[in-house]
């Protein structure tokens, strides 16, 4: 797989030595507080897998499935939820977890309902990778792994229609990848 990609971004020792302190921050952010981590499937699977283990707190953990982006490299812009009902929210402190900040229109989306329709007593955003675009919501992530250009990358839970997920590293795919439409 690796002979797929045209550049590595991070390396999985990059990206577990900044996990550390992202965790190390939110085990002191979350102290005393009752915290569910909200995970956005199936991107942030590994990313969430390597966090939480580094938060040194008790926490539960819930799932949402969405999808943005129907296979491609660029957001449909517009989010699917699959699932019928949300998580029980109410009075807990959530920290919504996703693999990347691209539109935002994601996350967004994600914050508005559970915030009209779950009552949770606070919601934050972290997300492993923000890409510095201009987007057409704003949306401030409160944790952050990395920035990076505006690409489309692959690995460690991201994926190019299905595939990739499981590269230990992040990086771009090369061009005779990508089909092309
Ligand atoms: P949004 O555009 O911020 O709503 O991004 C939504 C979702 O699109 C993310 O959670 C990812 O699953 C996917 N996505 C966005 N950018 C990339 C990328 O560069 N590679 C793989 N998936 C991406």
């Amino acid at each position: 797989m690796h002979s797929h990609l045209d550049a590595i971004l991070f390396h999985e020792t990059t990206i577990l030595s900044r996990l550390d302190e992202l965790g190390r921050q939110l085990t002191v952010d979350y102290a005393g507080r009752d915290l569910t981590v909200l995970l956005v499937l199936h991107g942030s699977l590994f990313f969430a897998a390597d966090l939480l283990r580094r938060i040194n707190l008790p926490l539960q953990l819930t799932s949402l499935s969405v999808s943005s982006y129907h296979g491609g490299t660029e957001s449909a812009g517009t989010v699917t939820f699959h699932q019928p009902a949300l998580p029980d929210l109410r009075g807990r402190h959530v920290l919504i977890v996703d693999d990347i900040l691209d539109t935002g229109l994601t996350l967004d989306s994600i914050r508005r309902r559970l915030e009209e329709e779950c009552q949770p007593a606070s919601t934050r955003l972290c997300v492993l990778l923000e890409k510095r675009r201009p987007r057409p919501v704003e949306v401030r992530p409160d944790y952050v792994g990395f920035r990076i250009e505006d690409a489309f990358v692959v690995g460690y839970g991201l994926d190019y229609q299905g595939h990739y997920r499981n590269l230990p590293l992040i990086g771009t795919l090369r061009k005779e990848f990508i089909v092309a439409g």
